[in-house]
């Protein structure tokens, strides 16, 4: 009996032992799950372990739903997990095959097997997402392992766009010495074909066949003339004049010029900056830059839209200038021109600013313009960003380094008056269509009336209808019907004191028969609008001293 008992008091006992035992190992293995779980949920990279069968969640760390940018519920099950990161049906399916039979995997390939996805982000941002599956079939698992990789991503752009950007600078500045070395020469070439055709086209003894040959050959070097002075100022091979410059000044003298340039089916909205800094820049220069975008956001919008310029002030910080090429830290002022108009491809977009691209049609297009504004803007170490939505619009931003430094003795200078307009009436007679429209364009522009004819005769006959409005005439010298000069004598026969302008593609002496013209009353083709509006300014100012007392309305 007394051994039976004390047979039962060591099992016991012994029992007793095994419980603790097995209490430590419980304790033990609940350390050792709850330790796991510590790490797994303080891992920094989002774990999720589905059973394969029923694909039931059996962990979810909080780094995996942060990720997934979802509620926990909605990834809470294998299928619902592979949607959310798998959106695209095909993808989805492929993945759910390689986790459900996998190959016999080993770390190495393990390593091959991060493939990338997007995911949409809770603000409509991508979010860039590397993961991999593994799956453990003894266990009937499959372990998803996945990143955010979206910054990695970012900077991986950024360096790419940067060497594109340094590529396309580096091509422009050889394209620009190419264009500039041959402009320069063409240029030289040029004054010489020039120079012997003025002299041979002053010679007597020409028949008219041979004059008309001269004049087409001239006015072809003159249109050379033009493209070599673009190329030239594309290449930053042109002397400029930089000027501590207002540029809310120059887009508001420009307004009238732009209207006039953009045609009424489009609206222009300006919007002028408040404490505008000044920038160093030609005010020629930008004025071109101003009017080379504006017509091209007209001819982007046949239908009629908005051509929108905005100016502003803005500071480019380090972080702004670490993801472009060549930009430096400071301010800068942005002038920006916003079309509704067709918008570009992204092949289109790609090129523009090379010289001699265009989509226009043969004559509608040189290409030169935007390579213009390129040459510019750099010159000046200015920046600019094209955006364009296809069907949309496009909109350039001509970011100019704003001049912080003092005054200096240049600068004070006081830079040249625009041109002054008026409201009197003038006869305008151009055969030359284009000339013709630039001239009213210009001219209406600055307030003047204008009565245009398009021949001789119809000058005479606008003339003999309103004389006694008309207080100037312009006059194309060479017209069909009936010559410039065959019109003034016209015009003087009845009011001998009005002042005509004769305007010629020739100098003076080159201008067939008759007395020379003298040089006073002459402008010559092609002349840009400034110099226009000031001849006839002064034409008219020095009419209304005039002792005759012919008086002009008071200039504006
Ligand atoms: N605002 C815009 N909207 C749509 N496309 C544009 C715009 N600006 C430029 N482009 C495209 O860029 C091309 C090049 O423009 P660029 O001003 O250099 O030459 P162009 O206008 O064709 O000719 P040019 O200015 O010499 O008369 C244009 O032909 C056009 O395809
Ligand atoms: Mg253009």
């Amino acid at each position: 009996m007394i051994e039976r008992t004390a047979e039962l008091a060591a099992a016991n006992e012994q029992l007793i032992q095994e419980m603790d035992e097995r209490q430590r190992v419980e304790e033990t293995l609940r350390e050792r799950s709850e330790f796991i779980e510590q790490v797994i949920d303080h891992l920094p990279s989002g774990l999720a372990v589905f059973r394969l069968s029923g694909g039931e969640a059996l962990h979810i760390n909080p780094r995996a739903v942060e990720i997934c940018g979802v509620e926990r519920s909605a990834i809470s099950t294998l299928s619902l997990f592979l949607e959310r990161l798998y959106p695209n049906e095909n993808d989805r399916r492929k993945a759910l095959e390689k986790i459900q039979a996998p190959v016999v995997q080993s770390a190495r390939s393990f390593s091959n097997g991060w493939s990338n996805v997007v995911l949409a982000g809770r603000e409509g941002d991508d979010v860039h997402v590397s993961v991999l599956h593994v799956p453990v079939p003894s266990q009937g698992l499959v372990i998803s392992v996945f990143n955010d990789v979206t910054r990695q991503h970012e900077a991986e752009e950024n360096s790419r766009k940067l060497e594109a950007q340094l590529r396309q600078a580096q091509k422009m500045e050889a394209v620009g010495q190419l264009a500039g070395g041959v402009a320069h020469d063409f240029n030289n070439l040029l004054q010489i074909i020039i120079g012997h055709l003025s002299l041979l086209m002053s010679a007597s003894g020409l028949n008219d066949g041979m004059q008309r040959r001269l004049r087409q050959m001239r006015e072809a070097s003159d249109r050379a003339a033009v493209l070599v002075r673009q190329l030239l100022t594309f290449s930053r091979n042109m002397p400029v004049r930089p000027r501590r410059l207002d540029l809310n000044d120059v887009v508001t003298g420009l307004l009238k010029m732009l209207r006039r340039l953009i045609g009424e089916h489009i609206e222009l909205d300006v919007r002028c900056g408040s404490d505008l800094r000044p920038v160093l820049a030609d005010r020629g220069e930008i004025e071109q830059v101003l009017m080379n975008l504006c017509v091209n956001a007209r001819d982007a919008m046949a239908d009629g839209g908005t051509i929108s310029i905005n100016l502003r002030n803005v500071y480019l910080d380090r972080d702004y200038c670490s993801r472009y090429a060549d930009v430096a830290e400071g301010y800068y002022v942005i002038i920006s021109v916003a079309d509704t108009g067709t918008g570009m491809t992204p092949e289109v977009r790609e090129r523009i600013f090379e010289p001699f691209f265009t989509t226009k049609e043969v004559g509608k297009g040189t290409g030169l313009g935007l390579a213009t504004v390129y040459g510019i803007v750099k010159r000046i170490n200015g920046q600019i960003r094209v955006y364009s939505e296809l069907g949309k619009g496009s909109v350039f931003h001509i970011y100019l380094p704003a001049d912080v430094t003092g005054f200096d003795a240049e600068s004070e200078e006081p830079a040249p008056a625009p041109a002054r307009g008026g409201h009197e009436t003038i006869l305008l007679a151009e055969d030359e269509a284009l000339v013709r429209e630039l001239a009213t364009e210009t001219l209406t522009g600055a307030g003047y009336r204008v009565l245009v004819a398009a021949d001789g005769d119809e000058a005479v006959h606008l003339f003999k209808q309103n004389a006694s409005q008309i207080q100037m005439a312009l006059l194309d010298v060479v017209m069909p019907k009936r010559s410039g000069r065959a019109v003034a004598q016209i015009i003087h026969e009845l009011r001998p004191d009005l002042p005509v302008l004769f305007c010629s593609g020739y100098t003076s002496g080159a201008l067939s028969g008759g007395q020379p013209i003298d040089d006073r009353d002459l402008i010559l083709k092609p002349f840009v609008p400034l110099e226009l509006l000031t001849r006839i300014r002064e034409m008219l100012d020095q009419k209304q001293v005039a002792p005759d007392g012919c008086m002009a309305e008071a200039p504006r």
